[in-house]
């Protein structure tokens, strides 16, 4: 996503764990856990806006899940609000929703359905963003992203993918859309390309200004093929391979 931000004067803070390699121009790398309410305090000095992916982006035990995503997310929100910064968007996932049959059509507003310990922490960071938004004043826009990965490997994300520049330009948008599309201060998005076979409405993608340039339809004649047994409920439902009772991630 980084290679698609927009390229002005903005400048990019970096925070991870891991080794990022070498700052590019208008970008300040720092090393920081987002489970140290100290470090993210440091970290959010001066900083206006906050897109938050980071965390554990699959099934995990439900310890670790707890430490980083749950209690993570609460840290980068409460360091926000004390540092005075009033933009956050929020890297959600459709494991928060992902037991919904593949023939639903669902909007942003359907009662959660998460598949997963990792989409209850999702559902988590918006019940979280809502109250600091509503409560604080802290304008939050919830990104329930699906497949983001370079190009779609398989028939699922025909529906389900988010390309590299579409993920950045509604990101951007989330984080500098105009505060009166926020009912609330709040909005809770579909993280998708303009897919022609989408399982998510792209309510408030307009609101937002987002609009998306990639449809994973071009890439439907490679991938077509690759799909598992229709039989099976990981072909059924929207979260795939999460929503298995023996789908235990990287917990083996
Ligand atoms: N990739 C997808 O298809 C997808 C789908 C739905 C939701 N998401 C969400 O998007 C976000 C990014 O996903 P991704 O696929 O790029 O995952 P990723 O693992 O590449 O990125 C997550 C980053 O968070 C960092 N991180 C982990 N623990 C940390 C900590 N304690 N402190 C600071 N940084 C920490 C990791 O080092 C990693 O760089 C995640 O929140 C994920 O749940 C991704």
């Amino acid at each position: 996503m980084r290679d698609f931000l927009p390229d002005d004067s903005t400048v990019l803070r970096l925070i991870d764990v891991r080794d990022l390699g070498d700052a590019r121009p208008g970008e300040e790398l720092v090393t920081a856990d987002l489970t140290s309410s100290t470090e993210m305090r440091a970290v959010m000095e001066g900083v206006d806006a906050v897109i938050h992916p980071g965390g554990i982006a699959g099934e995990d035990t439900y310890g670790h899940i707890r430490d980083v995503n749950v209690d993570g997310t609460y840290d980068v929100l409460k360091a926000a609000r004390q540092a005075g910064t009033r933009r956050v968007a929020f890297a959600s996932s459709i494991h928060a929703v992902g037991l919904y049959p593949r023939t639903d059509l669902i909007g942003p507003e359907v009662p959660v359905r998460p598949d997963t310990s990792h989409g209850v922490s999702k559902v988590y960071g918006e019940a979280l963003g809502r109250m600091y938004a509503e409560k604080y004043g802290v304008t939050f826009v919830s990104v329930r992203i699906c497949s983001f990965r370079p190009r779609p490997r398989d028939t699922r994300h025909l529906s389900t993918w988010l390309s590299p520049r579409d993920a950045a330009q509604l990101f951007a948008r989330a984080v500098t859309a105009p505060p009166e599309v926020l009912p609330h201060g709040f909005r809770s998005v579909a993280g998708i390309s303009g897919n022609a076979r989408r399982w998510m409405t792209p309510e408030s993608w307009d609101a937002l200004g987002y609009v998306p340039q990639d449809d994973a339809e071009s890439h439907a004649a490679e991938v077509e093929s690759l799909r598992g047994d229709p039989d099976d409920l990981t072909e059924q439902r929207q979260g795939g391979v999460f929503v298995s009772p023996n789908y235990r991630g990287r917990t083996g």
